[in-house]
């Protein structure tokens, strides 16, 4: 008698997990303001990494002009207005699980390193 019942709920379970939409990144437990306090040494390997990894994209200045053409406009990360609306951590999840056609930097990195990832982008506006 159990067995059909057992049966019945592994159904309705397996059809509620299917409404589920497909793709979503588990839900990270991020803060919005960047909690690591930038370290001249920190961000200086940042800027290193940012030359060499995201720089082809998001251009040497962050201002949206790399080599690699993109199908969307890139923000420029040198005009302060256009990540106004983003919290570090929003920032933090876009570097971590990538976004449309930017690649996630996730499992290479360590939280500390795009964390100084974000302070790099955000010091792109500050002259
Ligand atoms: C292959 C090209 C590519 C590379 C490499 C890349 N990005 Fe991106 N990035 C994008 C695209 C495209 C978007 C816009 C995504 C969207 O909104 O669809 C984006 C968005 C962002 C954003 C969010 C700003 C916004 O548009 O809201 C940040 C921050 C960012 N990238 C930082 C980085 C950093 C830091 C790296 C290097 C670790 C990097 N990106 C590497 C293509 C790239």
């Amino acid at each position: 008698m159990l067995k059909p019942v057992l049966a019945f709920s592994v159904f309705i379970l397996s059809g509620l997990s299917l409404q589920q939409p497909a793709a979503a990144p588990a839900p990270l437990n991020v803060p919005a303001t960047n909690p690591i306090k930038p370290n001249a040494e920190a961000i200086a390997k940042a800027k290193k990494v940012f030359g060499y990894d995201c720089a082809l994209c998001h251009g040497e200045k962050g201002d949206g002009k790399g080599d690699v053409p993109m199908k969307v406009t890139l923000k420029d990360f040198t005009n302060a207005a256009d990540l106004q609306s983003e919290t570090d951590g929003d920032l933090f999840t876009i570097i971590k699980n990538g976004k449309g056609d930017m690649p996630p930097e996730g499992g290479r990195m360590k939280d500390e390193e795009l964390w100084n990832l974000v302070s790099v982008v955000r010091s792109f506006s500050k002259k």
